[in-house]
């Protein structure tokens, strides 16, 4: 018996990354998955986001698994477009119990060269989308008197890190909007939780890596240099942490971070 036999997932940014990985985590404890991404670029970040493909390839191993999946193209910034999806997996697949809020860009630069296009792209997404997810859902879940939402928050969003100001701000917003969201939906029996990773084998870093010129290996070294456990958080890794979130091993832990960041932010 799986640990999510049953339950509906809705994920954002699942074409690839921790979002995929997430996906399968999930449809192997035997849940049914509805994946959103945006999987075009756009002008910020410079770092190609999913593809289509990357799409295609999580709907696929989902259905391997034996599982349903749904593909969703939107933007996390647009309301409107969460919402139709949201509303289209309830009628499809009969309801959502678990949303994870995972979409998210990054970027590097000095705090007072950043744009205020950079900014606003950047809150837009990690922050005001992980609300966009929480705000489409929440009157289904207090229909039905029982939910998870788990967000993806990061170590830049409990610890100051230079050179990633708008991110860190947007990732400090997710960790606010997770307590405050689990006081006010507790009474519905609503688990509000957002999960912190490290420095994470995603292309992200890879992406992050070819702006700041260097090579993956390098990048990856720089960019985990705080790790206790040494290495890059494998997305595998951050995907268990979220599926116990979503399971009901954790059903009294609600407001809650959880820090997989190989120790960092002890530091
Ligand atoms: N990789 C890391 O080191 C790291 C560390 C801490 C936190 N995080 C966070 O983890 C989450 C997942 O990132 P990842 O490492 O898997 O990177 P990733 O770039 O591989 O995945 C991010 C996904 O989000 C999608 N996406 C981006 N903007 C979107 C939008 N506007 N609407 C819909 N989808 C959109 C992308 O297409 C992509 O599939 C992000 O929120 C990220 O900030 C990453």
């Amino acid at each position: 018996m799986g640990k999510l036999d049953g339950k509906v997932a809705f994920i954002t940014g699942a074409a690839r990354g921790q979002g995929r990985a997430t996906a399968l985590a999930m449809a192997t404890e035997g849940a049914n998955i509805a994946c959103f991404d945006i999987c075009r670029n756009l002008s910020y970040p410079s770092y190609d986001l999913a593809g289509v493909e990357d799409m295609e390839r999580t709907v696929a191993e989902i259905k391997a698994l034996g599982r349903e999946a749904l593909a969703f193209y939107g933007d996390v910034r647009s309301f409107a477009e969460i919402k139709a999806a949201v509303d289209e997996t309830i009628e499809t697949l009969g309801g959502i119990d678990i949303v994870v809020n995972n979409a998210g860009i990054a970027g590097i630069a000095p705090s007072h060269e950043l744009t205020e296009e950079e900014w606003d792209t950047m809150l837009d997404i990690n922050l005001k989308g992980v609300w966009h997810g929480c705000k489409a859902v929440i009157p289904h879940m207090i229909r039905k008197q029982s939910g998870r939402i788990i967000s993806t928050s990061s170590v830049n969003g409990v610890k100051g890190l230079p050179y990633s100001l708008h991110y860190s701000c947007a990732k400090w917003g997710v960790v606010g909007l997770t307590k405050t969201l689990a006081q006010e939906l507790a009474p519905y029996n609503i688990i509000v939780n957002c999960i912190s990773p490290g420095t994470c084998d995603t292309q992200m870093v890879a992406g992050l890596a070819r702006e700041a010129g260097l090579e993956y290996a390098e990048a990856a070294r720089q960019f985990s240099s705080g790790h206790l456990i040494a290495g890059l958080v494998p997305p595998e890794a951050v995907a268990a942490a979220v599926l116990w979130l979503a399971s009901e091993d954790s059903r009294f832990v609600t407001g809650h971070n959880l820090m997989v960041d190989a120790g960092w932010s002890c530091t």
